[in-house]
């Protein structure tokens, strides 16, 4: 038996799979972000332990004598956070999450140098993690000198699984300290930020072994034998693990809180200009590329608490059948955007309103901004040298047949639905786990759940959107400057 351990942002998951990846069971236990300030994302790290131990415990009520056969874990988790620790493994201040946006001038100044962009391969955005030790030092400087440890969000979860301080390629991309293309920690990145290599945790690939489940918490769980927790990966390459987006060419839209356009790579293919993230993969000698777009199903679920009515219902409320764009045309920068703009100040808007703008055409504009701002970020990949020829859709917006629709119109690319099942990062984590328990080949481990149907582009509306989309590409400078 295996374990998946996917630490989210509203909660986290733990699924048991067998030898034959069948999922045995799964279970959770939720988080919540605080922000104390506009701008600010925070989350206490003993609650990820609390919610991890309620995941288990949860699976323990279910499936005991499944979970005390368990034999390799492995971890995926959000991505970007600073965990800052003491000498004694005491936590320093609450983690600063990946969607925190309070470090937007230090997370500028380095991007400025130029090394960041050559070394890590990506723009230094204020989500990522050096920034935000530039921010500490500049704002809580007791603090900054006592940081012995800066952890991401799951490697804290290994510390308390296993006792050791070490991370994996996947997840530490995301720092702004690696080098992304040699796979080792930069030391001049880390001066440049007034830090050193001893306070990072040491390496492995996803796929190999990095720490052992402490003995009192195989005790509490029943489990009696040895158990290796794998290096595992940050979210999304875990969930590329559970979808078998792992060999060039491969590709998977994810439409949740974030959006991600991710695509796996046989090269390091770094494009910082086009705000494409160029990261290590959870396998070795393996990177993918991926364009984040911040409000994905968080902007129809904006425009839900606005409207009044469920998510659910504003899209069955607009039917299946995909309309041509109505003319009313909206940009999601809720909190900002990444790919392909890096703005931590622009906000989004709504363009083209008039009398008849109902509801159910605002609803549109909304799913149709989100696939637009998908759109960018497939050609920022193609800028980036990476062309797609089809993508599968994950996350809770692909529950929407209209989105779905209206994303493989925008892209003008065939959309694939997975089979029924659950393929995200849990699922990717847990053949992580089996990787490193077991040695299995990780190619051959993380293959592709088969395909149930293939959404086709709308003929008819291709010109149309592609025409909309033309329009959503100029409203960005043009409301550049006026929504801060
Ligand atoms: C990726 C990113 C998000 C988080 C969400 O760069 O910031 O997708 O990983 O958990």
């Amino acid at each position: 038996m295996y374990l998946g351990l996917d630490l989210g942002t509203s909660g986290v998951k733990a699924m048991l799979i067998d030898g034959d990846q069948r999922i045995v069971g799964s279970a959770s236990g939720a988080l919540d972000v605080s922000r104390p300030h506009p701008g600010w994302s925070e989350q206490d790290p003993a609650d990820w332990v609390r919610a991890a131990e309620e995941a288990i415990a949860g699976l323990k009520a279910a499936h005991s004598a499944e979970l005390a056969a368990v034999s390799g874990i492995g971890l995926s988790g959000q991505m970007h956070g600073a965990t800052l620790l003491d000498a004694d493994d005491r936590v320093l201040r609450p983690c600063i999450l990946w969607n925190d946006t309070r470090s937007f001038r230090e997370a500028a100044a380095l991007d400025a140098d130029p090394q960041f962009r050559a070394i890590t391969g990506n723009i230094v955005f204020p989500g990522f993690t050096a920034p935000k030790l530039a921010w500490v030092r500049a704002n809580e400087p007791e603090i900054f000198a006592k940081v012995r440890w800066v952890l991401l969000p799951k490697d804290y979860l290994r510390l308390w699984l296993t006792g050791e301080h070490m991370s994996e390629m996947s997840d530490s991309a995301g720092t702004s300290w690696l080098d992304t293309g040699k796979r080792r920690w930069s030391e001049s990145l880390l001066a440049a930020t007034n830090m050193d290599e001893k306070q990072m945790p040491s390496l492995v690939e996803g796929t190999d072994p990095a720490g052992k489940l402490r003995s009192e918490l195989a005790a509490r769980w029943g489990i009696s034998g040895d158990v290796v927790v794998a290096g595992g990966a940050g979210d999304n390459a875990a969930s590329a693990c559970g979808m078998g987006t792992v060999g060039e060419g491969n590709a998977f839209v994810s439409l949740g809180t974030s959006g991600v356009l991710f695509a796996a790579n046989a090269s390091y293919l770094p494009n910082p200009e086009s705000a494409v993230h160029a990261f290590c993969h959870a396998l070795p000698n393996t990177w993918h590329q991926m364009g984040v777009i911040l409000s994905a199903t968080d902007a129809l679920n904006w425009y839900s608490g606005i409207a009044g009515q469920s998510a659910a219902d504003l899209s069955s409320e607009l039917g299946d059948t995909i309309k041509a764009p109505s003319g009313v045309t909206f940009l999601p920068y809720l909190s900002g955007e990444r790919t392909p703009h890096n703005d931590a100040a622009i906000r989004g808007a709504f363009v083209g309103l008039g009398h008849e703008s109902s509801r159910v055409a605002l609803t549109q504009a909304v799913m149709e901004g989100v696939s637009f701002a998908i759109r960018d970020s497939l050609e920022a990949l193609r800028a980036a040298g990476t062309t797609l020829s089809r993508v599968m859709a994950i996350g809770g917006g692909s529950r929407s047949r209209y989105w779905l629709k209206s994303i493989a119109t925008a892209l003008n690319l065939p959309v694939d639905l997975p089979d029924d099942g659950d393929f995200g990062a849990a699922f990717g984590a847990a053949r992580l786990g089996l990787i490193a328990a077991t040695g299995a080949d990780p190619v051959a481990t993380c293959y592709a759940p088969r395909t149930a149907e293939t959404i086709a582009p709308e003929a008819s509306l291709v010109s149309a959107y592609e025409e909309s989309y033309q329009r959503y590409r100029r409203l960005y400078p043009a409301i550049k400057g006026t929504t801060s």
